[in-house]
């Protein structure tokens, strides 16, 4: 696991662009693996903001997110289908057929969650995968608890992730209980991994997660077995683990 320390969210957001931008100029039709939640939020602005300036082109780019909310319609403002729209694809020239979101509406959850992974697959695979954790190390929506074996599947999100993304909703009545999330042995299968973290709320799971002791009840350790990890991490996150010797093994 290689880590990054940056500054601040700025930073981060910063780093992370240059690092998918360098992907994205290398390979034009590299499969990207895509987050939602505030942390990535830095990462498409700059993203959109360099295409508006320098041109870079997704045309051949794919792309394929985490999780969505069961029950939210790709219309729903809080649906990460919505998110996506929102947030990046509509601004830059990306072609929204090979864009991927796991439906929440799906008839039959379980068909789903297989065809998900088999799109995936035949793919190839994701290149690189962006990801944020959950102050409980939640990957995706993969709550601690979830079997590293874990394919795409339906979860029932932790009460302490319904609070976290209450502040998108009117109140937490409205936070959808399940979701449907790559599992972590589809995303641990990504060829690439870069994992953003910042501000204060992480500094606990930032700490827990360099600690390297590998538990499915701290979801996000398992990153510690991918040979191709980088972590962006800024200052305010590293905070509790300034000093210890983990870093770059
Ligand atoms: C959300 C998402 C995750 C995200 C995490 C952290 O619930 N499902 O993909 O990484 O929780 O969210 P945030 O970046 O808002 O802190």
């Amino acid at each position: 696991m290689k880590l990054i320390e940056v500054k601040d969210y700025q930073e981060m957001s910063q780093v992370a662009a240059d690092y998918l931008l360098s992907k994205v100029k290398k390979s034009k039709n590299v499969t990207l693996g895509l987050a939602t939640g505030g942390t990535p939020q830095g990462l498409y602005e700059v993203l959109i903001h360099d295409h508006q300036q320098n041109g870079t082109s997704y045309q051949y780019v794919s792309s394929f997110n985490l999780d969505e909310y069961i029950g939210l319609s790709g219309k729903h403002p809080n649906s990460y289908y919505h998110y996506m729209n929102d947030n990046l694809f509509k601004h830059i020239d990306i072609d929204s057929e090979n864009t991927h979101i796991p439906s929440g509406k799906a008839a039959d959850p379980a068909k789903e969650c297989e065809a998900y992974d088999e799109k995936i697959r035949s793919h190839g695979g994701i290149d690189l995968q962006i990801l944020g954790i959950g102050s409980n190390g939640h990957i995706g929506f993969n709550e601690p608890g979830t079997s590293f074996e874990s394919n795409t599947h339906i979860v029932e999100l932790a009460e302490s992730t319904r609070e976290a993304n209450a502040r998108y909703f009117d109140s937490i009545d409205d936070v959808p209980t399940h979701a449907i999330t790559m599992g972590i042995s589809s995303i641990m299968k990504s060829k690439e991994i870069l994992l953003l973290v910042s501000g204060e709320a992480k500094q606990a799971a930032m700490k827990k997660l360099v600690e390297g002791k590998i538990s499915e009840d701290f979801p996000a350790s398992i990153l510690n077995q991918h040979d191709h990890v980088t972590v962006i991490a800024d200052e305010e996150a590293l905070a509790l683990v300034k000093g210890l010797e983990f870093l770059n093994r």
